[in-house]
């Protein structure tokens, strides 16, 4: 049986769950992802999971439009528990989780955000990156915790800005790097490699 036994939550296009099942059917990590829930009916999220034969569904999350709360949270986390999972990851999600879903998986729910955190955090962050003038932006995988973007730092990735970067242009680089940097978190969670000292997340042995 697989070591991490994940639930993905998203809202749109699915490309770093795909990175996380592409790495799984490679053999490069050890994680089985039982249950796939979108907030939007038609995310392609959704066909990418049964297409992987993932088990999937639509979670309506009204009337909040921007945080998941009440009685949606309540059956997230039911149907988390009831899939057997043990670690909710964040990919593509818009929307801020609550302290019940943290309680139900202490240290257990992480994020990928488009940015070299604590810079840019919230939506549009690589637009952010371009408009300030960075000359590097980046991606951060980090354990969720109740402010916004703000948990311990697991994995960060840098790309260059290039002169003529387009906000499209710029996300489509470090989209490339997520790729890169959810499954290396997420291995490193496998094989108990993480140990959280205060805002510091320690990783032993090999980096990659
Ligand atoms: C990514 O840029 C991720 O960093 C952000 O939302 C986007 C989701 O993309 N949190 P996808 O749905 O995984 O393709």
């Amino acid at each position: 049986m697989a070591t991490l036994k994940l639930g993905v939550l998203g809202s749109g296009s699915g490309s770093n769950m795909q990175s996380i099942v592409d790495a799984i059917e490679k053999g490069e990590l050890d994680a089985e992802v039982k249950l796939v829930l979108a907030d939007v009916p038609d995310a392609k999220i959704l066909d990418r999971a049964k297409r992987h034969g993932i088990p999937c569904r639509y979670l309506d999350c009204a009337p909040w439009k921007t945080k998941l709360e009440g009685p949606a949270e309540d059956e997230c986390i039911r149907l988390l528990k009831e899939a057997g999972c043990d670690t909710v990851i964040l990919a593509g999600f818009m929307r801020i989780v609550k302290p019940a879903l943290l309680a139900a998986f202490p240290m257990r729910v992480l994020n990928i955000h488009p940015a070299l955190l604590p810079a840019f955090p919230g939506v549009h962050s690589w637009t952010q990156a371009l408009d300030y003038g960075c000359k590097v932006a980046g991606v951060t995988v980090h354990f969720v915790d109740a402010g916004t973007d703000s948990g311990p730092i697991i994995v960060q990735k840098c790309v260059p800005v290039m002169e003529d970067d387009t906000p499209e242009t710029l996300h489509a680089r470090i989209q490339v790097q997520e790729h890169i940097a959810f499954p290396e978190a997420l291995r490193h969670l496998a094989a108990g490699r993480l140990r959280v000292e205060g805002r510091r997340v320690v990783i032993s042995g090999p980096q990659g």
